[in-house]
């Protein structure tokens, strides 16, 4: 469909929206919106600059952008991870990179910039952990307020202490995250604020330019991108990049899109392989990757269609094969995850065991997050010795090598 100017239309339905503050879903069935731009515009595509906004000629118009520099990540190529499983080209596109330490930094760039296009004044969100910390980060730069509803108990100390740092107003919810984004969107026009959850189709915008910028990184669409999901945005922003690149006639292939689950929050790995047109909620997450525990993803049915479409697939990863695999990632290859971030890395490792891949297919784990926000150390077994001021600890350092 063409669209005149920038456009938010519903994915079910198909109804065209114009942009404005109060427009977060489709005002006749309650999908979800996309946003749109004229065929003209992929016909006039320029890429200047570097980091999110070096890819404005596919993004949304804003009056000022508010900008950490995000974006511009390593793309790096595992050769030692890669060797060990039989992969020649295994890249990690390393989002913990960015400003706040993950991927909502390239969501949140645009998110906030539109926010105070449209004369917002504050800004909130339901959260695990990384968006709060993201959406206080940029609000501060904006002079915006936030609020952000986080499930008590079950956000990683970095991120919550981000979001302090950043002056948000914390609302901890008795309940998981599926309840904190249940309440704030039931009350968020009552209280006066710019939901930038990823309901907000410009959050997806911003975070589309993981795609471009593993397209530009080699040269080439790699044949499969990894993504550990959650409430199910990022990978469906990146199969929207992919998409958008061969529209613009840039790329001329698209990669197969994998999405990688926790076993206890899994309800969109589960309906890709039965087949089924729906999730099924879970009503109790559970995982030891706080990020992604989530039983209700909100954008599972775009999710669902970037892997079906792509011909990609969907797998579960236990919470001990996602620690072994943040391990594993920060000892052969120098990038630290947090546990859900290392989750595209633990549905690498099964899906390699089980023969998925060739031995040369480009294949691009998106690790999403810094290890540096979740401090407690869970199973990592080190070497240690304890010695006195006075003590040589050579000898006992030779017994432990
Ligand atoms: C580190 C990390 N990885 C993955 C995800 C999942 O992304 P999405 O909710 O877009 O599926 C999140 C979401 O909070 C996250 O913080
Ligand atoms: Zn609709």
């Amino acid at each position: 469909m063409d669209v005149e100017g920038e456009a938010l239309v519903c994915i079910d339905c198909g109804r065209v929206h114009k942009p404005g503050p109060g427009v977060l879903v489709c005002e006749k069935c309650n999908g979800l919106l996309e946003v749109s731009y004229p065929k003209s515009v992929f016909g006039n595509v320029s890429f200047n600059g570097t980091g999110v906004w070096r890819y404005s000629s596919l993004l949304p118009k804003v009056d000022r952008i508010i900008t950490l520099n995000e974006g511009n990540t390593p793309l790096v190529k595992a050769e030692n991870l890669g060797r060990k499983i039989g992969l020649r080209n295994l890249y990690v596109k390393f989002e913990g990179a960015n400003p706040t330490g993950s991927f909502k930094d390239r969501g949140m760039t645009v998110g906030v910039s539109i926010a105070l296009k449209f004369g917002q004044k504050s800004v909130a969100c339901a959260s695990t952990g990384n968006t709060s910390a993201s959406m206080a980060a940029y609000a501060a730069r904006a002079g915006l307020k936030s609020f952000v509803f986080l499930p008590d108990g079950y956000v990683a100390a970095g991120k919550l202490l981000q979001a302090i740092a950043h002056g948000a107003t914390i609302v901890k919810v008795r309940g998981n995250f599926d309840d904190a984004l249940r309440i704030l969107l039931s009350h968020s026009a009552e209280l006066g604020v710019y939901v930038l959850n990823s309901v907000n189709p410009y959050r997806i915008e911003g975070q589309k330019t993981t795609a471009f910028e593993i397209w530009e990184g080699l040269g080439k669409t790699p044949e499969f991108v990894v993504y550990p999901v959650g409430n199910a945005a990022n990978i469906s922003s990146g199969w929207k990049g992919f998409i958008e690149l061969k529209e613009a006639g840039l790329a001329n292939s698209l990669p197969k899109m994998v999405g990688v689950q926790a076993e206890g929050a899994a309800p969109i790995v589960k309906a890709f392989l039965e087949g089924r047109g729906e999730i099924e909620p879970v009503e109790k997450p559970e995982t030891v990757a706080t990020a992604i525990r989530i039983g209700r993803p909100l954008s599972w049915k775009k999710a669902l269609r970037a892997i079906r479409d792509s011909k990609g697939t969907a797998v579960t990863v236990s919470d001990e094969e996602i620690l072994r695999a943040q391990v594993e990632l920060a000892r052969t290859e120098g990038i630290f995850a947090e546990p859900a971030g290392a989750a595209s890395i633990a549905g690498v490792l099964k899906l390699s065991r089980e023969g998925y891949f060739k031995g040369d297919d480009t294949v691009v784990a998106v690790v999403t997050g810094h290890g540096l926000k979740d401090p407690e150390v869970k199973i990592m077994p080190y070497a240690e010795l304890v010695i006195q001021p006075d003590e040589n600890p050579v000898e006992a350092l030779r017994k432990l090598l």
